[in-house]
Parts: structure tokens; sequence; C-alpha cells
């Protein structure tokens, strides 16, 4: 949310933010805030769950529809968790795997495929490092 505002605030016209339904529900106040501090620009929200392919496809794919086009994508989505390494089971290292690495693969990836598609268009990713 923060990152969005600040490239607003630089004069980003347009703003799709991706996040999990009880996320975007929690969010909305921020959310409105956002569309009345920047009236000119416009900001929509998808429902995504990164883990999953054809959820990332589709909201690239309505993203493009509701926008026009993508320039920037920043790959933000993550979950924090502390485990001790020596009780951590598997399940719990693929759900930080699925959600933190392969959520930013595959978001770039459909972005990358909308940019080799569209011979006019370059897209920066932002990732977290
Ligand atoms: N806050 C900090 O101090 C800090 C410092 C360094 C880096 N970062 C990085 O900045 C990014 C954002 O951090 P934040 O503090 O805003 O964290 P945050 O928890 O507020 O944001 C992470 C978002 O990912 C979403 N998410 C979780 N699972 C998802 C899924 N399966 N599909 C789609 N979305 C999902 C969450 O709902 C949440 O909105 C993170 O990548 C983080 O690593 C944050």
């Amino acid at each position: 949310m923060a990152s969005g505002r600040a490239l607003l605030e630089h004069g980003l016209q347009g703003l799709c933010i991706f996040d999990i339904v009880p996320r975007l529900e929690t969010s909305k106040g921020a959310i409105q805030a956002l569309a009345q501090d920047f009236p000119l620009a416009k900001i929509v929200t998808k429902a995504v769950d990164v883990r999953y392919e054809k959820s990332v496809k589709d909201a690239v794919d309505a993203t493009v529809d509701a926008l026009g086009g993508v320039d920037i994508l920043l790959c933000f989505a993550e979950i924090a968790r502390t485990y001790p390494a020596m009780e951590m089971t598997p399940e719990q290292w693929h759900e930080i795997l699925d959600i933190n690495a392969t959520g930013c693969f595959l978001t770039s990836k459909h972005v990358a495929k909308y940019v080799a598609d569209n011979s006019e268009s370059v897209a920066q990713n932002v990732s977290r490092g």
C-alpha cells in the first residue's frame, strides 16, 4: 500500500492491488483513502492467491483489461513465519516457498508474457530482497 501510494505521488495513473480476499476486505478503508487522495488515478483490486497459476494469470489479464497495460510490477506478497528449523515441517516450509518464491515467479512470468506479446511494452519488476 505504501509503495502504491509513493508511485501515485509520482504520477502513477493506474494501480491494481492484488491480494487474498480477507486482506482486501480489511484493507478497504486504506484503499478508499488512496482513491480519495488520488481522484484522477484509476485504482482497482483483484483477489489473487499467488500460489496458483490460474489465479495469477486471470489477475494479470484483468489488470490489462482494466488499466490498458502493465508498466511496473511490485512482487510484495509474502508471509513471514519463524519456526525452529529442527521442528519445522515440510508443509510449513512449502507454504513459505509457495507464497514468497513461487508467487513472485508466477506473477513475473505472466507479466513478462504480456510484455513479450506487446512489443511497445516495457515492465519494471521490483521484488523484495
Ligand atoms: N515491513 C517491513 O519492514 C519490510 C522490510 C523489508 C522488506 N519488506 C517486504 O515488503 C513486502 C511487503 O511487506 P509488508 O510489511 O507490507 O507485509 P504485509 O504482510 O503487509 O504484506 C504482504 C501481503 O501479502 C499478502 N499475501 C499473503 N499470502 C498471499 C497469497 N497467497 N496470495 C496473494 N497475496 C498474499 C498478504 O495478505 C499481505 O497483504 C514484503 O515482501 C516484505 O518482505 C517489508
